[in-house]
């Protein structure tokens, strides 16, 4: 005969209420008391010799709860609190519980702190206090501190669960360890749970952790290595808090429930851009040691923001209790996200952070700590459907606020002539409202001007009664609002889904690496970089604001370092463009930028007079990095360029597959030709891979390709070329010590570079002297050892290729900025 813990707890419960009533109903409780117990000795008797458990993954039972670092802050605030919840939830469900809060220090001291903690745990609105005093009392005799520190400490706290065990003549549910402690600590309490504190079989382990879950991906990398020489997989329950929010729970099922309206238009097309923002207003004082080390890209982007981004992006799951899927759906879109480098982010630190670093690190006057404070990045995903929308994430600590939330800003095509504060003509977006800031309660918010969300259960309800604030931008009155019909804390959330297994809302292994392989070379460009210094609160005003440029991110304003007067005299005067004579040709000179400036305009004015001419431009360029700012000036700034009349030709070309990076055609592709607009068959890249090859000689590639040019451009002459100089003075692909014949007359020839890949295609001199015009590009200090040598030796092919550069009855120009020119 079996008689479990939850019986002895429903007596117990019954007998404390008899206490409690009032004198006039004693009887009456005492009388419905000795039916209870009667019916009860009915079930036992019936129950007898039938006690076989019933097996499974959730077996009932008895389950130990143990919070390692039981009495830690995190416990104390939220963990204490969250079992507590789950105890009311399931007692009288089957199982029965016991509760231990392990730590460091001996039992005898800490015994009385951890019970001080315990008595601070509150029901929910709908236990009657009566009720609720009944169950804390039951909780508090359920649970226990014990010492955890060494294996024997573990060792002792197995068999003391074995013995209860027995004596209660208890099946064994499971196991949860909850792991409140330093991350450095896990590896090793992992290896003693399983070395001596497995449950017995069938009864499940669950292991929770808390961030941070490594420092970058190598250190992820190491420590899932460690804890899965102890926990298998499914064992785990790595805790983001943020997931067990009830707006961030709602994201998928709110994408599911809403399909029909948010299917055509959550893409690209509709879609201006999608926001997720954690501000704070409090600093970090007391949280240094730790926090100096991380950051906030490693303590919210990596983590929070990252999660939150995955929900709103990810394909839906068809089935949201499967969390194989949504974990592999979640998988695919992190993998998507396009690289991020240092221009997708800006960073910031408030202003009293590096005293604070040298207070509580206890380090001298000249310590500067470059830890951000505040970070704003802009990914991009490389999916069809969200091709081109920004997605922004934005976090920081010391803001003019506490708030939090995520929102799908849509594009917005109707013009209202005259009533502007028409519905059509407002703002349409979703807001999902984690909570805090103007609005004081989490929801999810739609502008009235989409459509009417559904809800199809009633944990959620509808707030039509509003108070008169405005939510980013919008009355409160312009949006369809949900919040749920009771709200409860992230950490009781996500208690109740380890308790159930369900593994949805926590972050697998595999994820948490894929994230850390997005984030890791952002902070590792960053590492040297120095934040944008911010007052902190309302003083910040338009600091860190920030401006979207294509795929970039800047601060709006400029910071000023030195004031204009303090430079002594303007300055902005000496830096002009000269003209002047190299190698006996013409030469333009001038500072980077306006060098770029000058030669842009040349290009576009010889254009416009080839297409006034014979209505069309013929173009040639190089590879190289050197025209790289050329191709942005051009893609930026010339509008008027009439890339309609304009074929552009590739000067030289790496035998590789042009889908690759190291190809000048995908460069000039990336950085020119997808931003203008150039007819597709106005385009030439040199056919260097043919019949599944490249660049072999029997392929006739470069005759193709001279084919190809006497076919189009007029006498084969170019109107403009422009070529660069290597360090070794080639040019195009025409290299020093190759046997370069002077007098070759074919356009094209296959040449061998020096260094890789050493196949090339190029021009050769009998075209680039054919052109109308050539330009010869030099920039940064690193020419400059070239040009000075340049400047003095004789034409001289074998050695300096680029001398041989001539054109027949055209006009050679050098462009060669300050730096190469003067050191
Ligand atoms: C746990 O410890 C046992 C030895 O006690 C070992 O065989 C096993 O591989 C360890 N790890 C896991 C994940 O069970
Ligand atoms: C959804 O997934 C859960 C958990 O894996 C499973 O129990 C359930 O049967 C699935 N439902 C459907 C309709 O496939
Ligand atoms: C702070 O640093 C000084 C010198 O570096 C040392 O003498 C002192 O003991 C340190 N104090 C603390 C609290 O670490
Ligand atoms: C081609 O070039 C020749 C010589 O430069 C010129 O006389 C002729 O007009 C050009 N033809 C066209 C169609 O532009």
């Amino acid at each position: 005969m079996v008689v479990s813990l939850r019986q002895i707890n429903f007596l117990q419960r019954t007998f404390r209420n008899c206490w409690e009533e009032t004198l006039l109903r004693v009887w009456m409780c005492w009388t419905s008391m000795l039916v209870i117990v009667f019916l009860l000795l009915v079930t036992l008797c019936a129950q007898g010799g039938n006690g076989e458990e019933r097996e499974g993954a959730q077996r009932q039972g008895h389950v130990s709860v143990m919070i390692v670092g039981g009495t830690g802050d995190l416990a104390k605030k939220y963990l204490w609190q969250g079992f507590f919840r789950l105890y009311i939830n399931q007692v009288g469900q089957g199982n029965t519980f016991s509760f231990y809060a392990g730590g460091l220090s001996p039992s005898d001291e800490t015994t009385p702190i951890f019970f001080e903690i315990l008595k601070a745990v509150s029901c929910s609105k709908d236990v009657s206090p009566e009720r609720c005093a009944i169950l804390k009392d039951q909780f508090l005799r359920l649970s226990q501190y014990r010492q955890l520190k060494s294996l024997e400490d573990y060792q002792d706290l197995a068999k003391h669960i074995e013995k209860q065990l027995q004596e209660e003549g208890m099946t064994e549910a499971g196991r949860l360890f909850y792991l409140s402690v330093p991350a450095f600590a896990y590896a090793d309490i992992a290896d003693k749970i399983n070395s001596s504190c497995r449950p017995t079989s069938g009864a499940w382990l669950r292991v929770v952790l808390e961030k941070p879950f490594g420092h970058d991906f190598r250190s992820a990398q190491v420590l899932a290595s460690q804890l899965r020489g102890s926990l298998q997989d499914e064992e785990m329950y790595r805790i983001d808090h943020y997931l067990g929010k009830q707006v961030v729970a709602k994201i998928l099922p709110f994408r599911i429930e809403n399909k029909k309206f948010l299917d055509p238009i959550w893409n690209k097309h509709h879609i201006e851009r999608v926001e997720i923002v954690i501000k704070e207003a409090l600093n970090v004082k007391g949280r240094i040691s730790f926090y100096d080390q991380y950051g906030v890209i490693r303590d919210m982007l990596q983590n929070h923001l990252t999660e939150i981004m995955t929900l709103l992006t990810m394909r839906p799951p068809k089935n949201l209790s499967s969390s194989e899927e949504v974990l592999q759906n979640k998988l695919h879109i992190l993998s998507s996200v396009l690289p991020l480098g240092k221009n997708q982010a800006v960073i910031g630190q408030y202003q009293a952070y590096n005293s604070e670093v040298q207070q509580e690190l206890n380090k001298t006057k000249d310590h500067v700590s470059l830890t951000p404070t505040f970070a704003a990045v802009l990914a991009h995903i490389d999916e069809a459907q969200y091709e081109g929308v920004p997605v922004l994430l934005i976090s920081g600590k010391m803001l003019d606020e506490r708030v939090g939330y995520a929102r799908i800003l849509f594009k917005n095509d109707i013009f209202c002539l005259e009533n502007h504060n028409s519905i059509h003509c407002k703002p349409k977006q979703i807001v999902f409202y984690f909570g805090h800031g103007r609005l004081q309660y989490p929801a999810i918010l739609v502008s009235k001007n989409l459509f009417k969300p559904l809800s199809l259960n009633n944990e959620w309800k509808e707030v039509t009664e509003h108070t008169d604030i405005s939510v980013l931008g919008s009355p409160i009155s312009d949006y369809y609002v949900q919040t749920p019909a009771e709200q409860r804390e992230a950490y009781v959330e996500l208690i109740s889904h380890i308790y159930a297994g369900r593994k949805n809302s926590f972050i697998s292994t595999e994820n948490l690496l894929a994230s850390w392989d997005l984030w890791t070379p952002l902070l590792s460009s960053l590492a040297s970089s120095f934040p944008r210094i911010y007052p902190g609160g309302v003083d910040n005003g338009n600091l860190l604001d920030i401006h979207l440029k294509g795929t970039a991110i800047t601060y709006i304003s400029e910071e000023v370092i030195i004031s204009p007067d303090q430079m002594g005299g303007t300055s902005s005067n000496s830096f002009q463009v000269i003209h002047g004579k190299f190698r006996s040709a013409d030469m333009v000179s001038a500072w980077a930028e306006e060098l770029m400036e000058r030669l842009a305009a040349d290009i576009q004015e010889a254009a416009e007079a080839a297409v006034h001419d014979g209505g069309v431009f013929h173009l040639a360029l190089s590879g190289g990095s050197s025209p790289l700012a050329l191709f942005h000036r051009l893609a930026l700034h010339h509008f008027s360029f009439p890339w309609r009349n304009t074929h552009v030709w590739m000067v030289d070309e790496r035998c590789v597959p042009q889908t690759e990076l190291e190809s000048n055609f995908h460069t000039l592709h990336d950085h020119l030709l997808q931003h203008v607009r150039i007819p597709y068959y106005n385009i030439h890249p040199m056919p260097v891979q043919l019949n599944q090859r490249l660049c072999v000689e029997e392929d006739r590639g470069a005759q193709l390709y001279e084919k190809e040019i006497s076919k189009l451009v007029n006498g084969s002459s170019f109107h403009f070329v422009l070529l660069g100089v290597g360090y070794d003075g080639h040019t195009a692909s025409l290299f020093p010590g190759s046997k370069i014949d002077a007098l070759e007359e074919n356009l094209v020839a296959l040449t061998e570079s020096p260094v890789k890949p050493h196949q090339r295609m190029s021009l050769t001199f009998s075209a680039i002297n054919r052109a109308h015009k050539v330009a010869l590009l030099v920039m940064g200090k690193g020419k400059h050892e070239m040009v000075t040598q340049l400047s003095r030796v004789k034409d001289n092919l074998e050695k300096w290729p680029v001398t041989w550069v001539k054109p027949a009855n055209g006009r050679l120009v050098w462009y060669i900025d300050y730096d190469a020119l003067l050191g």
